[in-house]
């Protein structure tokens, strides 16, 4: 089969597209003959080995992928053949990923691919709709009537969690890095969208909810807490969920006397039935329309190269040439 791998990790261009053997399902996996997969940020990371995580050589890239079940394993009981079906979770823990015409999966980490529902949006929606639904409901117990605030509206996890917030109930505040971008956040649902460049987001923000925002979603790598505390209201909630090597001041005291807490998570570590349950919300809000993916760039599968190359020089190199997810077509 054609597959985008690494031999050893390096920059991207050590990304090499060509043949390896197909993969065969045992135990309780199956097998996907897939048609999309998605980019996340962490790809580029494992792919560039700056962070720590164990890969099998030949390591196939990717976490993301929808396409059909062409083979089962023999004690695999949730598909078969032919079924559509979407996941995430893959390439990382140990595990092979997805960036090939066919992926192995455990049936435990696939979800089914609802009728009106494409393989691109399902593709697109995975890891990033399981995120947003973990920090949003497990973590931060966001309240129908609650004000939501995170960075970035038009990014990967910021498009999901503006619209999961709305789905859920909630007000959206965000940030986006022009009025372009601006514009498209309000498209996306958000009430009310600052571009961070040229406004005083503190400032709109504490207009906008004079008494705080009950959950602050931080999705930058470098957070700024005395700017955040000072937003939230009594007992609000703050996710963190970026910024691996980051070592900001912390304000203590006036984050207890609010009754605030703090939640940190990385989404490959909730277990498969919580990730079930993300799953299975992120369908329903897919296929009623609540939920639609904006998609940045589409390209071949032979391109995974320049797909990294263009996620890195985004979330790590801030360019702010993307908006929306990158997907491959395999
Ligand atoms: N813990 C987990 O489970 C988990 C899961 C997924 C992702 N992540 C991490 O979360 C981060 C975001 O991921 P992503 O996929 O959403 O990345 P992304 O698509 O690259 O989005 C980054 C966002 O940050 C915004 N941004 C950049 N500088 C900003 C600033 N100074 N103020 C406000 N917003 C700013 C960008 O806005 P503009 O484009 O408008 O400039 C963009 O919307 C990455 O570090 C990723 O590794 C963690």
């Amino acid at each position: 089969m054609k597959a985008a791998y690494i031999q050893k990790t390096g920059p991207a261009d050590s990304i090499q597209f060509g043949d390896l053997p197909t993969p065969q399902p045992t135990g309780t996996e199956v097998r996907v003959r897939v048609t999309q997969v998605a980019v996340n940020p962490i790809d580029t990371y494992i792919r560039a080995g700056t962070i720590p995580m164990p890969i099998p050589l030949p390591y196939i890239l990717g976490c993301d992928l929808a396409g059909v079940v062409d083979a089962v394993g023999p004690q695999a009981t949730r598909f078969a053949v032919g079924d559509r079906v979407w996941g995430t979770n893959q390439g990382l823990l140990g595990r092979q990923g997805t960036f090939a015409e066919y992926a192995v999966v455990d049936d435990d980490w696939l979800y089914p691919i609802t009728n009106d529902v494409s393989d691109e949006q399902a593709a697109a929606a995975a890891l990033v709709g399981i995120t947003a639904h973990l920090g949003l409901v497990r973590d931060a117990k966001l309240q129908p009537g609650e004000i939501l605030f995170i960075n970035g509206g038009t990014g990967g996890v910021g498009s999901m969690v503006v619209q999961m917030a709305k789905a859920l109930g909630a007000t959206v505040i965000t940030t986006a890095g022009s009025d372009a971008k601006v514009a498209r956040c309000r498209e996306l649902g958000a009430d009310l969208a600052i571009n961070y460049k040229t406004e005083d987001v503190a400032q709109q923000v504490l207009k906008f909810a004079p008494g705080g925002v009950n959950v602050f979603w931080e999705t930058l790598r470098e957070p700024d807490f005395d700017r955040t505390v000072s937003l939230l209201a009594e007992r609000g909630r703050m996710i963190l969920m970026a910024g691996r090597d980051a070592r900001p001041p912390f304000p203590v005291g006036p984050f207890y006397l609010k009754g605030c807490t703090l939640h940190g998570f990385v989404m490959f570590k909730a277990t498969a039935a919580e990730q079930r349950s993300c799953a299975e919300d992120l369908n329903r809000w897919l296929s009623s329309g609540q939920i639609r993916v904006p998609i940045g760039e589409r390209m071949p599968l032979s391109q995974a190269a320049a797909a990294h190359q263009l996620q890195e020089e985004n979330t790590v190199g801030k360019q702010g040439t993307l908006s929306g997810k990158i997907v491959l077509a395999v």
